[in-house]
């Protein structure tokens, strides 16, 4: 990769390419499982929260289905700006705000609160798991839920494989270049993109930049020895997506939790 490039921090200058590199993602597909969780797990399901939503594809989906009020946060102002722009042309009734998920600020709960695509990989130590679940509390009563999903080293080893070299040109007249490494010792997959924004021509290139995203990656034990350190209880662990209970095997588990002693 060309060292000349400025390095940007993660989610600025890819949310504006996000929804090109994710184009194989079936949210629809992804939606319609968070909204089967959610029916399995909870009564009357109706307020849902999104955390790390990124560009909101997910919370959308979930939007058509037209059964639930949702709201939809992330860290990045970039990600966020995307969302909305989407909301707005696709005419859905969802709610988009810039939150750190570390540093939760809102003063109301949801009946289901939920984070996934890897989003809780980039917390990379035990303690700021505990942070994220001790924060989430501030959302939830004791009957909600808090559905959130990690990928592991078995994904990771496999993924490798299609995402390294990874490159495209976008309709937007960008191109990106993707290597996926994976240190197993440290268990961490690190995606680095180089960006180019391209003139029309798509061939002159106009500005360039790197974003490195560095995950830690979590086997099952190693999660469910974080969780059993909080006062969290834990509902249904699921193999990939379906209603199978996880284990070692499985490339991303979702996670079901509930939390009696929330206010
Ligand atoms: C792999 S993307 C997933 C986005 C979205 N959930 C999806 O399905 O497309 C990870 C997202 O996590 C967000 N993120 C990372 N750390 C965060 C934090 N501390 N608080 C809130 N969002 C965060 C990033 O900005 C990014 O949008």
């Amino acid at each position: 990769m060309n060292s000349m490039a400025t390095e940007k921090p993660a989610y600025t200058t890819l949310a504006a390419i996000y929804d090109a590199v994710m184009e194989e993602v079936n949210y629809d597909f992804w939606a319609d499982y968070i909204d089967a969780l959610m029916l399995s797990h909870h009564p009357h399901p109706k307020t849902v929260m999104e955390l790390a939503c990124g560009t909101g594809s997910l919370a959308l989906s979930l939007d058509e289905l037209e059964c639930y009020d949702i709201w939809g946060t992330d860290k990045s102002p970039q990600m966020i700006a995307r969302a909305r722009e989407k909301n707005r042309q696709r005419m859905c009734g969802v709610d988009f705000s810039v939150m750190d998920f570390l540093d939760i600020t809102m003063s109301r709960t949801f009946d289901v609160v939920f984070c996934v695509f890897d989003s809780i990989n980039y917390l990379h130590t035990p303690e700021e798991i505990i942070r994220f679940l001790n924060q989430c509390q501030k959302l939830l009563t004791p009957q909600s839920l808090l559905i959130f999903d990690f990928t592991t080293p078995v994904n990771s080893m496999e993924a490798i494989n299609y995402l390294h070299n990874e490159e495209g040109i976008t309709e937007n007249n960008f191109r990106f270049y993707r290597s996926s490494t994976y240190n197993r010792d440290e268990q961490v997959h690190t995606n680095k993109f180089k960006i180019q924004k391209l003139a029309t021509d798509q061939e002159t290139v106009l500005d360039e930049c790197i974003e490195t995203h560095r995950q830690k990656i979590y086997t099952l034990q190693q999660m469910l020895a974080i969780i059993n350190q909080t006062a969290y209880n834990i509902r249904a662990k699921y193999s990939d997506f379906e209603f199978e209970e996880a284990d070692d095997e499985s490339l991303r588990i979702t996670m079901v939790l509930q939390c009696p002693n929330t206010q």
